[in-house]
């Protein structure tokens, strides 16, 4: 996606660790503008899928999915991160290892807002190492609704992530994937 490509080529920093900033327009404050556009891709993407539900992590896939959500015309829901927790049986549950911040924690959905009944659209801002994603795709099977595919905006192609999530046959489509990145230069696939 041109549009979301010279965001990144513009405003985008490297930070030391292959971490992309892009807090001026996605992660932080949020250009929407830029995020409709991208509401407007996915659908475009995924217009041939029955889309019930998207579905997203917290915190910064929310207000994407959200923009999204306005073209497919079904509700979002997201996943919530839990320390620790008294599980209780009403909650689907998948454990998220974070390479970024280099903890473990769960992942939890309410068992009321997914059931076999759903075809879902999984939609995250990153996708790099590809756990919080993973988390979410179980989540899925556990419920029983159909996995349409993943939505992403930015995938960092250097690291394992997108592979991992194509070779399990999931349809992923990421509106921008980054091949390399240096201080004063990044390539997109
Ligand atoms: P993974 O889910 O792909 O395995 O990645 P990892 O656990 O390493 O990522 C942890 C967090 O860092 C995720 O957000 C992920 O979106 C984000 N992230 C990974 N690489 C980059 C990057 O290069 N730039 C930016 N800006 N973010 C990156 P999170 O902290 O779990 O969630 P959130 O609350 O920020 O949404
Ligand atoms: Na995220
Ligand atoms: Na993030």
């Amino acid at each position: 996606m041109q549009l979301l490509k010279d965001h990144i080529l513009k405003d985008g920093i490297v930070k030391p660790g292959n971490i992309l900033k892009v807090d001026s327009f996605l992660n932080h404050q949020m250009d929407i503008t830029l995020i409709n556009e991208i509401g407007k891709e996915f659908k475009r993407r995924f217009s041939d899928c029955p889309i019930t539900k998207i579905l997203t992590i917290e915190a910064s896939g929310i207000g994407i999915a959200c923009i999204a959500a306005q073209y497919f015309d079904v509700p979002v829901i997201f996943a919530k991160k839990a320390q620790s927790l008294n599980l209780d049986g009403e909650m689907y549950c998948s454990k998220v290892e974070s390479f970024t911040h280099k903890k473990v924690y769960d992942v939890i959905l309410s068992k009321k807002f997914l059931g076999p009944e759903d075809h879902v659209l999984l939609i995250d801002d990153f996708l790099a190492n590809g756990c919080a994603l993973m988390g979410l795709i179980e989540i899925v099977k556990e419920s029983g609704a159909v996995l349409e595919g993943a939505g992403i905006v930015i995938e960092k192609g250097f690291q394992n992530g997108g592979q991992c999530i194509r070779d399990m046959g999931v349809r992923l489509e990421s509106l921008a994937i980054i091949d390399s990145m240096t201080d004063d230069s990044l390539t997109f696939r």
